[in-house]
């Protein structure tokens, strides 16, 4: 990797000039955490204490991510939860990966058309708001099945953190308080959930204490008696009861035989760089490879952050991998989905010939045949002092997911349901047009963008990443890694660089403000893209991040880096990345 660059740019007047630039393009944000023995990023961060606590005390980086995930139910109700779903990929210090698939799958008694009226029109809400958005919970399964198989801890060990925070309460922060901002209305209109999250009715204020009660409860039955104590007794007894009472359709026999997909995870490689990500009922980890396998044949890093060649090639990489996105893929147990090929280098170059080196990609013209926005999710890393690595992105869909809670529980529920297609082309809570593959049906789960990923280097881990950002998740941590590969930022720069996103329809570039600068813009309009600003903050994620060996590329590959890195988007409120 060059530290300087030569670059020969022309200017109008046809002079042409020769300056240096750096390689680290970026530089404006705070160093990142360093560690020599271990390294938990997550979104609130007396989390990421309980994760790095576990660790000091002999636990590896599975049971910190148990530990973690319980924990976060208590002190990130926005997104950490036991009432939602999500992914956890484990890289094994062997080298060995593998994937477990906790997401919410949909209730025996749901159908095809259930958030439609007499019309064939969606029912506004209706896969959003309320019971009947509510798909089966994963992730006390999941933590379960991660702490059985790959964890050293006890139970109970891993859940005496969560219940300590729940039963004795903490302290609102003002990046908490910032977190409920958006739910604060929506809690108030569900008497189970104002009771514990609002004070009178009124919003939480900075330095109260929240405590939940019940909630403790139900995290106490689960450290006696495992899953079983949440699927087949008491907590899922009272979601059942809350959901008969309020119009869903959750049955016992729903919780009953939920079960947890090991899955082998999707791998690719860029750069001679190593990608393993989460693969079907995910898209993530697909459409990260596709547009990698893309770009792959382009010189990113000469072309530059930014610019707007390097971002047009993204735009269109982005556009054919979110078209195969929403028309291809749905849960592995219902649709065959085209992993080989869409991982393919063979494809990438097939879809590089298709890419105009002039003009904007037309996204009608990709439309298969017959093909018919504030929100949460969070992401965590972890690394131990072995080199284990497990990257968990989990969530109740929505901030808060239908804000509800099921009385006497104390846990939250999804809106995870909104992600399938309620009709083909219509568009859901994050503008995603999605095809009949991920049509609702009985025990299928929804298609996800979440990509808890882990990327190696010659056999050792390099790189822990993902995000929360509905459909951005996906570019959000492909940016993310290539601001590292291609840009030489250093970890924390390439979280906070501002981001762009293209999601094939609807066919417009969204970006963030000032990650494009007016003559860049100038160009792209020119060629004929449409670039909108989204200067909504809370959708653009925040991307949790470890590196190993260095801050940035050039500081690894001298080898005088600390071993561990971490950080957490700037864009969070109230995490914190923290080594040991
Ligand atoms: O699984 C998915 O793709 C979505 N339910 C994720 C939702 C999300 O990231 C919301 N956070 N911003």
């Amino acid at each position: 990797m060059q530290q300087f660059e030569l670059r020969r740019l022309s200017l109008a007047a046809g002079l042409t000039l020769s300056i240096v630039l750096t390689q680290n393009v970026f530089a404006a944000s705070p160093a990142p955490a360093e560690g020599q023995n271990g390294m938990v990023v997550t979104a609130q961060h007396l989390a990421s204490q309980v994760g790095v606590d576990v660790l000091k005390s002999g636990g590896n980086a599975v049971d910190a991510a148990v530990a973690v995930g319980y924990a976060l139910a208590v002190v990130y109700p926005t997104a950490g939860n036991l009432g939602g779903g999500g992914f956890m990929t484990i890289r094994l210090k062997d080298g060995t990966t593998t994937f477990l698939d906790f997401r919410e799958r949909a209730p025996l008694a749901s159908t095809k058309t259930m958030y439609l009226d007499a019309n064939g029109n969606p029912v506004p809400g209706a896969s959003t708001e309320g019971y009947l958005a509510v798909g089966v919970p994963g992730s006390v399964a999941g933590m379960e099945m991660a702490r059985e198989k790959y964890g050293t801890k006890p139970r109970e060990d891993l859940l005496a953190p969560a219940i300590r925070l729940a039963s004795e309460g903490f302290v609102l922060e003002p990046g908490d308080i910032a977190s409920f901002a958006d739910g604060n209305d929506m809690l108030a209109q569900d008497p189970a959930a104002a009771k514990i999250f609002l004070k009178d009715g009124k919003p939480l204020e900075l330095g109260a204490t929240l405590v939940q009660t019940d909630l403790a409860k139900s995290l106490t039955a689960i450290s006696r008696g495992g899953a079983d104590a949440f699927y087949k007794g008491e907590t899922a007894d009272l979601i059942v009861k809350a959901s008969t009472a309020n119009g869903g359709i959750l049955a016992k026999e729903d919780f009953e035989q939920y079960k947890v997909r090991e899955l082998e995870p999707v791998k690719c490689s860029y750069r001679g760089y190593d990608i393993v990500s989460s693969p079907p009922p995910s898209s993530g980890g697909l459409v990260i490879c596709e547009i990698l396998n893309v770009l792959e044949g382009y010189p990113i890093s000469y072309l530059g952050y930014g610019s707007a060649e390097t971002v047009r090639l993204m735009v269109e990489a982005m556009r054919h991998a979110f078209v195969d996105r929403n028309t291809a893929l749905g849960d592995p147990d219902f649709v065959d989905n085209p992993v080989g090929k869409l991982t393919s280098k063979a494809y990438a170059e097939e879809i590089r010939a298709r890419i105009d080196p002039y003009r904007a990609g037309v996204s009608e013209e990709l439309k298969p045949a017959g093909f018919g926005e504030s929100t949460e999710t969070t992401h965590y890393s972890i690394i131990d002092k072995d080199g284990n690595a497990v990257a968990v992105t989990y969530t109740l869909n929505g901030s808060f997911g239908i804000g509800k809670v099921a009385e006497g529980s104390g846990i939250l529920l999804n809106n995870e349901m909104d992600d399938f297609t309620m009709k083909p082309g219509v568009p859901n809570l994050y503008g995603l047009v999605q095809g009949e593959a991920n049509a609702i049906e009985p025990r299928k789960s929804p298609l996800s963008s979440m990509s808890p990923t882990i990327v190696s280097k010659d056999g050792q881990p390099f790189m822990v990443i993902g995000s929360p950002g509905g459909s951005r998740i996906i570019t959000i941590t492909l940016e993310a890694i290539m601001n590292v590969v291609d840009h030489g930022m250093d970890l924390q720069e390439a979280i906070d660089a501002p981001r762009i996103h293209h999601q094939w329809l609807p066919d417009r570039v969204v970006m963030e403000p000032h990650a494009l600068s007016p003559d860049t813009l100038r160009l792209l309009t020119g060629m004929g893209y449409k670039v909108g600003i989204d200067p909504d903050w809370s959708i653009w994620g925040e991307a949790a991040g470890i590196l190993v060996g260095g801050k940035n590329l050039k500081q690894i590959e001298a080898g005088d880096g600390a071993r561990y890195y971490g950080a957490i988007d700037s864009r969070a409120t109230a995490g914190a990345a923290i080594g040991y």
